[in-house]
Order: C-alpha cells, then structure tokens, then sequence
C-alpha cells in the first residue's frame, strides 16, 4: 500500500448532529461523536486516515467536497434529507474522481416513498443503508480494501 495518502474524506449532511437524540428509534442511540470515533479508529487498524465534517447545509458541503474530494482516496457521504433533492450535491459528487459510497444508517428503501429516491445515487460507485453505524463501517473496510489494492 502506498503511504502518500491513505485519507478518506466522510461526510454527514443534516440533522446527523443530532443523532443519540433524534428518533432513537429509526437511527439508534449513537451520537455522531460515537460514529466518528469508531470510523477513526478502524481507519487506524485499517491503515487508511479518516476525515471527518458534518455540515446541516448544502453549500457547506459542496464546499468541503470541492476543497477535499480531490485530496482524499475515497469519499463517504450521508447526505440525509438532501439525498432525495439536491441536484447541486448530486453534481459536485459526480465531479469527485476517486471512489464515493452513499451511506443511511436507515434502510431508506423500506421506509416513506419520498425517501426511496436518490438523486445521488446514481452519480455514487454505490450505496449502503439499513445496517445503523455499521453502514459506515462496511463502506471504510470498502475504501481501505481499494486503497490495498491499488
Ligand atoms: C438518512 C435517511 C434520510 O432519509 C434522512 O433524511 C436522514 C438520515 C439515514 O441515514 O438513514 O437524515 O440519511
């Protein structure tokens, strides 16, 4: 594995700051700090650097994306609500060369039917949801499985 850059670049959109609290009973008792800190260090164990930033607004995201995605080895991202509606995040991610995983701690598929659309998706290389914070861990052991391999 090169060592030059092992960063993966991990965003959280709206609301996840609120995770522990909001609607325990859909997205868990993980706050996002509990998140966070367990992404850091299976990055440690995995040997890949975790960066983290959560925005609740969509030009602070795009932002992040734009300085950092071409920076990083890999982007993982829950767009939360803007998932189903920001066509200005859906353009900044189809932009990002390396690898990028939309993750929701919910399985957005089983759930109101606005949630079942993505108009991210389809500019990801996939998506994970419906496992809670393991969404997160299966898209990290992911990027760090890439990075091996390259
Ligand atoms: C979410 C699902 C979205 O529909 C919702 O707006 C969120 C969280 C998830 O992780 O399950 O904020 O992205």
């Amino acid at each position: 594995m090169s060592d030059a850059n092992n960063s993966i670049l991990v965003l959280h959109g709206p609301n996840l700051n609120m995770l522990g609290v909001r609607e325990p009973g859909i997205y868990g008792t993980q706050t996002l700090d509990d998140i966070n800190e367990r992404l850091i260090a299976l990055g440690n164990e995995l040997g890949v650097q975790v960066e983290h930033f959560q925005s609740n607004y969509e030009g602070a995201l795009i932002d992040k994306l734009q300085e950092r995605a071409n920076q990083v080895r890999g982007v993982i991202i829950n767009p939360g609500a803007f998932t189903h509606y920001s066509i200005a995040l859906r353009d900044a991610l189809a932009t990002v060369a390396v690898p990028t995983i939309e993750v929701h701690l919910s399985n957005v598929h089983a759930r109101e039917e606005f949630r079942r659309v993505s108009v991210t998706a389809p500019v990801m290389t996939g998506q994970i949801a419906g496992f809670g914070p393991e969404s997160y861990v299966l898209a990290l052991h992911y990027m760090a499985s890439q990075i091996k391999r390259e």
